[in-house]
C-alpha cells in the first residue's frame, strides 16, 4: 500500500513537471495529448535506441519528409533506406525497420496494431519499443525502461545491485510508480528527467521535482546508482579496407553482405576484421597506406582500419562485384560512418598532397 501510495505521488509530480518543462521534440505531441502519430513515435524510438536526441532530430526530419507514412516507408527500396539510415548506425536496425513497416502495411493495411503484444509480435519490435509506442502513441498503459528511466528508478529506489542483475527489481520498481492513466506522458517525463536533471553524472538534485521521493539524494552520492558491474575491456581488432580510384575520378564500391556488421551497407573493399585481418590486397598493385590508420568503436570492439590506395586505368575490371562511385560525390553513397571516416582520411590525404 505505502509504495503504491509514493507511487501516485511520485508520477503526479512528475507529470506536473513535465506539463511545464516537456521538450519540445519533433515526434512529440503537448503534454496531456494522450495521443501521437503512431508512426512517428515508433520511427523516433528506434532512431533514439543508442541515439541522442540531437543526433536523431535531422534524421527524423529527412525520414518522414521523404516517407511521410509507414505506407510510403514500406514501399521504399532497401538500398534507399539504408543509403538514408547512413551514420545512425546498428544498421541491422534500419533492415528490421523495413520489415516491420512492411508488415504492419500487409497485416494491418497501414496501421500500427494498438496493443503491446500486437506490437511486440511485429518483425523486428521489440520489448522497449512496443511498451514506447504503446503508451507514447496509444495513452496504453505500459512500463517503458530506456536507459534513462533506469537510472532515475535506480536512484529514486537507492537499488543497490549492479547492473545488469538489477534489471529485474528496477523494472517492477518502474512498474510500481507507472500510472494508469498519463503512461507515455510519464515514460517520456522520466526520460526527460534522465537527460535533463538526473544525468549520469553531476545529477542537479536541487532542482529536481522528484527530490522529495528520492532514496538516493539522501545517500551520499546519488549518482553512484545505478550500481554498475565492472566493465570488460573491449577486444580491439585490426582491419584493412582498399581505396580503387579509377583514372575518371570514380571509385570502387561494394555492398556488404546482407547479414553481419553493418550488413546490406555500401562499403569500400575489405579485408574480415573477425580474426586474423588477411591484408593481400584484392589485385597486385602499388598500393599507399593512409596513416594513421582510422579508429572506430563498435558495440563490441574497437577497430583500426588501415586504408589502403591506389590508382587503376579505364580499362580495370575488378573481380568482385561493385559499382564505380564518383570521388566526389562519395557523400552521396550512404557510406557507413567507419567507410565513410576512411573516405574522408584518403580526400585529406589527397588535398595535403596535392599542397606540398
Ligand atoms: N529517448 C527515447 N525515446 C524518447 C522520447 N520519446 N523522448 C525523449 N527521449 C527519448
Amino acid at each position: 500500500m505505502r509504495v503504491e501510495m509514493s507511487g501516485s505521488k511520485i508520477a503526479r509530480d512528475l507529470l506536473a513537471h513535465y506539463d511545464v518543462h516537456a521538450r519540445r521534440l519533433p515526434w512529440r505531441a503537448p503534454p496531456g495529448a494522450n495521443a501521437a502519430d503512431p508512426y512517428h513515435v515508433w520511427l523516433s524510438e528506434v532512431m533514439l535506441q543508442q541515439t541522442t536526441v540531437a543526433a536523431v532530430g535531422p534524421y527524423f526530419e529527412k525520414f518522414t519528409l521523404r516517407w511521410p507514412t509507414v505506407l510510403d516507408l514500406a514501399a521504399s527500396a532497401d538500398a534507399d533506406l539504408m543509403a538514408a539510415w547512413a551514420g545512425l548506425g546498428y544498421y541491422a536496425r534500419a533492415r528490421n525497420l523495413l520489415a516491420c513497416a512492411r508488415a504492419v502495411v500487409a497485416d494491418y493495411g497501414g496501421r500500427f496494431p494498438d496493443t503491446e503484444d500486437a506490437l511486440r509480435a511485429l518483425p523486428g519490435l521489440g520489448a522497449y519499443t512496443a511498451a514506447a509506442v504503446a503508451a507514447i502513441a496509444f495513452g496504453r498503459r505500459a512500463v517503458v525502461v530506456d536507459a534513462n528511466v533506469e537510472r532515475v528508478v535506480a536512484r529514486l529506489f537507492a537499488i543497490a545491485t549492479p547492473l545488469p542483475a538489477a534489471r529485474p527489481d528496477i523494472r517492477a520498481a518502474a512498474d510500481s510508480i507507472t500510472p494508469d492513466l498519463r503512461a507515455g506522458d510519464f515514460a517520456q517525463a522520466m526520460m526527460d528527467l534522465g537527460a535533463t536533471i538526473c544525468t549520469a553524472r553531476n545529477p542537479a538534485c536541487g532542482i529536481c521535482p522528484l527530490r522529495q521521493d528520492c532514496a538516493a539524494v539522501r545517500t551520499a552520492d546519488p549518482a553512484a546508482f545505478p550500481v554498475k558491474a565492472p566493465k570488460k575491456a573491449k577486444p580491439h581488432r585490426l582491419g584493412h579496407a582498399w581505396w580503387i580510384e579509377r583514372s575518371d575520378g570514380q571509385v570502387w564500391l561494394v555492398r556488404r553482405p546482407d547479414k553481419g556488421l553493418l550488413g546490406g551497407m555500401r562499403a569500400l573493399p575489405s579485408s574480415d576484421w573477425n580474426g586474423a585481418p588477411d591484408a593481400t590486397p584484392p589485385f597486385a598493385a602499388q598500393w599507399r597506406t593512409i596513416d594513421p590508420p582510422v579508429a572506430h568503436v563498435f558495440t563490441h570492439f574497437s577497430l583500426a582500419l588501415s586504408v589502403h590506395t591506389t590508382h587503376v586505368g579505364l580499362d580495370h575490371v575488378p573481380t568482385d562485384a561493385g559499382e564505380w562511385w564518383p570521388r566526389d560525390r562519395i557523400g552521396e553513397a550512404g557510406l557507413p560512418t567507419l567507410f565513410a571516416r576512411a573516405a574522408d582520411a584518403v580526400m585529406k590525404e589527397m588535398t595535403d598532397d596535392a599542397r606540398n
